[in-house]
């Protein structure tokens, strides 16, 4: 399976409206996506500025997916990944999300640390984020709203670059209050 990455352009609006509105988008707050709404984003920069950067992810030069990382300019970047559902569960999250590790450290030679947060209950990203060497460092009860209201956990996980580098994990330690 060949993966490879191509920058979002303007020029993609339609595209990457159409992208986002074909498929639903159950750990994502915000209902229903409008695709004139988001094709008007892509045209304003809003995916594509000094803080942000998306890039589609193909498979066999088809469009599946894509990353966008943001607060590039904040010392500590996020990311948002989305895998389209048939494509879903071959790997294709895992291998976007380590090509975004080093084409962010690349990028950002000052940083020391990428971070995502997610659903607690979005087991496939919480297997991804393990498996591609981000450790748990936040619990936050009852912070994340679905479209019903509910209130799902989140949970907060970052990767060092030291421990990219070495291929090691950097623990927390969970003890140190120890009032
Ligand atoms: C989360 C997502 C990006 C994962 O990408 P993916 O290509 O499906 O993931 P992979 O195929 O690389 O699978 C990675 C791991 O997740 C597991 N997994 C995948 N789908 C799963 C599911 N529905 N339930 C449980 N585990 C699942 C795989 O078994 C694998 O674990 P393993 O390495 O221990 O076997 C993708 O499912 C997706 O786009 N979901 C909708 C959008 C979303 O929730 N994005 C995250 C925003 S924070």
């Amino acid at each position: 399976m060949e993966v490879t990455y191509q920058p979002l352009r303007r020029a993609d609006a339609a595209d990457f409206g159409a992208f986002l509105a074909a498929e639903s988008w159950p750990f994502h707050a915000g209902g229903p996506v409008n695709r004139e709404q988001v094709a008007g984003k892509v045209a304003d920069g809003y995916y594509d500025s000094a803080s942000v950067r998306t890039h589609w992810i193909l498979v066999g030069g088809r469009r599946c997916g894509f990353v966008k990382a943001f607060d590039l300019d904040d010392g500590t970047p996020l990311f948002d990944l989305r895998i389209a559902a048939a494509y879903r569960g071959r790997g294709v999250g895992t291998a976007a999300v380590a090509w975004l590790i080093r084409y962010l450290f690349k990028l950002l030679p000052d940083i020391g640390r990428i971070e995502a947060t997610t659903r607690a209950d979005n087991v496939a990203m919480r297997a991804v984020l393990r498996a591609s060497g981000f450790v748990k460092e936040a619990h936050y009860r009852q912070a994340w709203p679905d479209s019903q209201g509910f209130l799902h956990d989140a949970i907060g996980y970052a990767i060092l670059r030291r421990d990219w580098i070495s291929g090691s994990l950097t623990p927390v330690d969970w003890n140190d209050d120890a009032g």
